[in-house]
């Protein structure tokens, strides 16, 4: 496989994204949270990085996170059914965790379908650990889960 380039979306990029999570993270959920509006916002604010992963042209996986003062909130992450299990979702979070290091960040937060026991072992594999369920997150039906990692605690790790 070839390695795929990690950068900041653009604006065009809004659509295949909202696509994708409807595809791969909303998929089964009624409606579409996360349509190209919402997802231009998120690439226009601020406070937020609109990551995303291509090869070549097409987008291979992408990552919506929210900064605040001392976390950072990730929202959405997916990688292409074609290109599970090539370390691009890993690789994603490294560049995130390193830009929210280098902002002062303490700990990243996440929320996940309860029942999505693919991405819990991934985040498990990262370092994240699990710290609550919220029911009816999701539309109201369906179940949370909270994850977290403090991800000072693992820059110090390294360094020592
Ligand atoms: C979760 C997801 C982003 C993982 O991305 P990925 O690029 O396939 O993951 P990586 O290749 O970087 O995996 C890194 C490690 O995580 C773990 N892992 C990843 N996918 C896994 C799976 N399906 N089952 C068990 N462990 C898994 C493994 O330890 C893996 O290392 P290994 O391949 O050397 O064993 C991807 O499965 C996905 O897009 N799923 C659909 C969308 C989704 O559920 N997003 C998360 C909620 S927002």
């Amino acid at each position: 496989m070839q390695v795929p380039t990690l950068r900041l979306a653009r604006l065009p990029d809004a659509y295949p994204i909202a696509l994708m999570s409807r595809e791969l993270i909303e998929s089964g959920l009624s409606g579409w949270s996360w349509d190209p509006e919402r997802v231009t916002r998120s690439i226009r604010a601020r406070d937020t990085s609109v990551l995303v992963a291509e090869i070549q042209h097409p987008i291979v996986g992408f990552a919506i996170m929210n900064f605040g003062d001392t976390s950072a909130h990730l929202s959405l992450l997916a990688v292409g059914l074609s290109h599970h299990r090539c370390g691009i979702g890993k690789r994603m979070m490294g560049w995130l965790e390193e830009s929210a290091l280098t902002a002062g960040i303490a700990s990243i937060n996440l929320e996940l379908r309860a029942n999505n026991h693919a991405a819990r072992d991934f985040y498990r594999a990262l370092g994240f650990t699990e710290t609550a369920y919220i029911p009816g997150y999701y539309r109201g039906v369906e179940t949370a889960l909270k994850m977290s990692r403090d991800i000072r605690r693992h820059a110090r790790d390294r360094i020592s």
